[in-house]
Parts: structure tokens; sequence; C-alpha cells
């Protein structure tokens, strides 16, 4: 196994370029199981998620070749419908092959994800989808077991916003019959990403971007060709990095519409940040000040910042409250952060937090993706060394991170534990 060690104290500068999104490119690759033929997805982050969904797409027939940041997927021979347990339990967003499989081969067979590190991540909605397009679901063996004569269109409401069972919904209604209309939709922006994707395949959906989305069911798909977006938690870590080692950095390749309630978190904390185009920079002369942060789905604070957010208000100036109301759980990096002399205490899904001068490096351990980015944003600005273990929670999610950092002046590099 491998750690990612850091001795704190430099400024950040320069300038860093953000990789594709691995949330969108996901979905996407999932959706070319629904147009036999070849698709080629571009602009593709290199993350071990990607690997595992191009495994998964192989298990159930595809060929999958990954040249270049270019991924091509040729479904034509996809003939399995079965996700198993072994890739699933090591990526949830496995099981967004479950609406492409069931609206192509009116069957599909998807192992439960189970739960994650912070907490038991329930997939209720996605099935629900599934039924109200006319499947029959049952729960077998710890399978997901659907099956369908035909899909049917439907007016689907999600009691919760839920990316992945939006996803999952507007994939299997481009191949029903009729039209479906899905109420409280995701509007996250991969969720957008998907939907212009499938259009391009021939899919009808419109309302893209709001919380009701229509989609005209259509006869067949054809395999079409798409850039996936700037990584916007990427991005906004590389924010988060820039405020916290009071240093200035040019975020280059983001889409900064995408990260409009990470830049007013970010500047109410007193970072100057300036847009140029698709390019932001982030600068910071002092210590942070203390701001509140309640997450919610998109255009809401992501809770995939969170983690990192509290990373910067442990160096702050005063007191925040974090307000996790996607995942009440999501706080195992706050037992790894108060090993750096953090003071946090945790209430349910409140965070409270008390800004202090200094951290200071620990051995502190990866629990998930994003708490790593934040073990990582204070190990560049704790007093001396930092070691973060585990880092194959990082790896799924951030393409050479410890390069990328250490680009921009941070003392940061990767060893054999
Ligand atoms: C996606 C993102 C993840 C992000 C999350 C919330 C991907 C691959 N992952 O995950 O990084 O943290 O959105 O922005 O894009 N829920 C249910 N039942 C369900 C599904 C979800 O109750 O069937 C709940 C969840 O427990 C959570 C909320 O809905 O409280 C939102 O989850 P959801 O948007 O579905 O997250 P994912 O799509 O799994």
């Amino acid at each position: 196994m491998q750690k990612i060690v850091i001795v704190g104290g430099n400024r950040l500068t320069g300038r860093v370029e953000v990789a594709g999104s691995k949330n969108a490119t996901l979905p996407v690759m999932a959706a070319t199981i629904l147009a036999p033929g070849k698709s080629v997805i571009t602009n593709v982050p290199r993350l071990r998620d990607v690997i595992t969904m191009k495994q998964m797409l192989e298990t159930l027939g595809a060929r999958v070749t990954l040249e270049h940041g270019a991924l091509t997927l040729d479904t034509s021979g996809c003939g399995s419908h079965e996700a198993p347990y072994e890739l699933v339990k090591t990526m949830r967003a496995s099981v967004y092959v479950l609406g492409p499989l069931l609206a192509r081969f009116k069957h599909a067979k998807v192992s439960l994800p189970g739960g994650c590190a912070w907490g038991p991540r329930p997939v209720d909605l996605h099935i629900k989808a599934m039924e109200g397009l006319g499947a029959r679901v049952t729960i077998e063996h710890g399978y997901i077991v659907a099956e369908a004569d035909e899909l049917r269109g439907a007016n689907l409401h999600f009691d919760i916003s839920s990316v992945g069972a939006t996803g999952n919904a507007m994939m299997a209604a481009c191949l029903a019959k009729g039209k479906t209309v899905l109420s409280n939709a995701a509007c996250e922006p991969e969720i957008d990403a998907l939907a212009q994707f499938l259009n391009r395949m021939g899919a009808k959906i419109s309302g893209i971007g709001t919380q009701v989305v229509e989609i005209e069911g259509v006869e067949s798909l054809r395999p079409a060709e798409i850039a996936v977006i700037p990584d916007r938690i990427e991005a906004g870590t590389f924010m988060a990095a820039a405020a916290i080692t009071k240093g200035t950095v040019r975020i280059a390749n983001c889409n900064p519409s995408h990260l409009t309630s990470v830049i007013s978190k970010l500047s109410e904390a007193g970072a100057h940040i300036m847009q140029e185009g698709s390019e932001l920079v982030v600068s910071a002369a002092d210590r942070p000040g203390a701001v509140n942060v309640s997450t919610a789905p998109y255009p809401g604070f992501p809770t995939d910042m969170q983690a990192q957010m509290m990373a910067l208000m442990c160096t702050a100036q005063g007191t925040s409250v974090f307000v996790e109301n996607i995942y009440s759980d999501r706080f195992t990096h706050v037992g790894e952060l108060r090993r750096m002399n953090a003071d946090i205490n945790v209430e349910g899904n409140v965070a409270t937090v008390k800004g202090l001068g200094k951290l200071s490096g620990a051995q502190v351990m990866a629990t998930d993706l994003r708490a790593s980015a934040a073990l990582i944003l204070a190990g560049l600005v704790a007093e001396g060394k930092t070691e973060v273990s585990r880092i194959y929670h990082i790896d799924r999610g951030y393409e050479a991170i410890e390069k990328k950092l250490s680009a921009l002046g941070a003392k940061i590099w990767r060893e054999e534990e």
C-alpha cells in the first residue's frame, strides 16, 4: 500500500489544470450500453473509478479501450445482464448499469452496493423508479433483479433529490414507450451532461438542468461522442488548497458557473477570486474568516466539498458550524483532523469547528475519497510532516493529486508504506 507524505508550510502558487469529471464520466459510460456500437468519450480522467466502470462494461461484454484520455466503448457484444458483487462493492456508481441494462435487454441483475464509510446509502429510489417504469423488481441473494416485458413512460416523483436515481431513471426512460416526467429530479451538472449525451444518442429529453425533466421515449438510440465536463469538486479542492496555504493559484479548465456556491463560501471566508473565462484565480493573504456551511443538492454547497471546507475552517479565525444535509454521518474525516490538533465537535449531522492558528502534522488515515482530500489540505499547512495512509481512496477520484500540488510548490510525495 502507498501513502502520501506532506511537509506543511509552503504557499501554493502557479497554474493547475482540472481533469474531466469523475461523476460525469461514470453515468455516460453506463449510458453507452443503451446503443449497440462504438461510442467515444474524451477528456476522461485517469482514475481508479473509471477503470472499475471499464471492467464492469467489459464484464457485460463490451470492448473498451482507454488511450490518451479517450474512451472508446463498443457495446455491440454486450450479452450479460449481471453486474457482479466484486465490482459493485468497490464502487457504488456501478448501480448506473441498472437502467441501461433493463432498457436494452428487459432484464438486469445488479448487486446491491451495501453500505459505505459514512452510512447505509440506500438504492430504494433507483428501484422505485424502475418499478414506476413497469419493471418487476425483486431482491435475490444480494442482487437487484429487474425484469420487464416493456418499459412504459410514467410520472415519477423523487421524495429525495438523488443524482444516481435521476440518472438511472433518465437512461431507462429513453427507451420506454411514451412520455416520462421526472419531478424533484437532481439538477447536478453531471446529470445535465448525461442528458446531453443521451440526446446526442437520439433521446428526446427536455427540461435539462431543471427539477422537472421530460423524456419522450424513442425506439432506439445510436452511439455518440462527448467530451466530459470539468470536475467541479477537483476544482473546488484546489480552490481550498490556495486559500488554506494563503497562496495564489490559477485553476484552468474549470466551469466557474458550476462552482457558484463554492466561490461564494470561499469569498465569504476572505479569499479573493477572479474569473477569467474558464479559469479562476484564487488568492488569500490572511487566515480565513469563519463561515457556516450547510450542504444541499445543486446549486447548494456540495457534500463532496464539505470535508475540504472543514479542513480550511480548522485554520480559520473564529468558529464555524457545518450542517451535513445529504449524508448525516459523513464526518469520518473529523477523527483524523483531530489527530492533527483540530478542534471539532460533532453532534448528529452538525459539526462545530473552532479555528486554530495552527495544525500539527500527524499520521492519519484516509477513510474515503473526499476525507482524504481534506487530510491532504490540512497537511499542506500543518507544522511538520503529515502521512496519509490508505490513499487508494484518493486515487478513486483525484488524478495524480500529489503531482499537481507539488507543481504548485507543495512539499508532497507518494511512498510505499
Ligand atoms: C452522487 C455522487 C456523490 C455525491 C452524491 C451527492 C456520483 C458517482 N456520486 O452519489 O459523489 O456525494 O451524489 O451529491 O455521482 N438516497 C436514498 N435512496 C436512494 C438513493 C439516494 O435515500 O435510492 C439518498 C442518499 O442516501 C442521500 C441522498 O439521497 O441522502 C442523495 O444521494 P444521491 O444523490 O443518490 O447520491 P449518489 O448518486 O449515490
